[in-house]
């Protein structure tokens, strides 16, 4: 589905993780990320594998297989494939849509471009990857 730009802009704006962006920002972020609609069960990330991209989650969850048999359930505004784009590594998860989804997906460069227009954003992605990486060394499932 592709969205002309005024309704991408309403789209993003209900986005929690893009709140307390100016409209400058969002602009940014409607030109840089496409829309992806998936069915259930579209895997989206493969442990191991090499990833080239951020998600956004819009609308559905998604279900991220964490290790050592953990799940993981993510729903409209967290995102996912982070940690690949920040250090070029393999998947540390697989994800797969749990339900039909819609997200926004950003490549390595976009990322990168909007990791430097909107510090904030990178700020709460930091944090997230933070609390990602002590829940796995915890064992925590959420
Ligand atoms: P990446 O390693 O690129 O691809 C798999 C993604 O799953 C990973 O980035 C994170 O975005 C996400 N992920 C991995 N572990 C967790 C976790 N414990 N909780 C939530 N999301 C996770």
């Amino acid at each position: 589905m592709v969205f002309g730009r005024s309704s991408k802009m309403v789209l993003l704006q209900k986005v929690p993780l893009f709140q307390g962006l100016s409209r400058k920002q969002l602009d940014r972020i409607g030109r840089l990320a496409d829309e992806l609609d998936v069915p259930a069960g579209k895997r989206l990330a493969t442990v191991g594998e090499t990833g080239h991209e951020l998600f956004v989650i819009i609308e559905g969850f998604a279900t991220v297989r964490a290790g050592r048999g953990r799940t993981v359930r993510l729903g409209p505004g967290k995102f996912f494939g982070e940690m690949s784009l920040i250090d070029g590594g393999p998947r540390s998860a697989s994800v797969e849509a749990a339900t039909d989804m819609r997200l926004l997906v950003l490549g390595h460069r976009e990322f990168w471009a909007l990791m430097i227009a909107a510090p904030s954003l990178t700020q709460i992605i930091m944090a997230t990857l933070s609390r990602r990486v002590r829940d796995a060394e915890a064992g925590v499932s959420d």
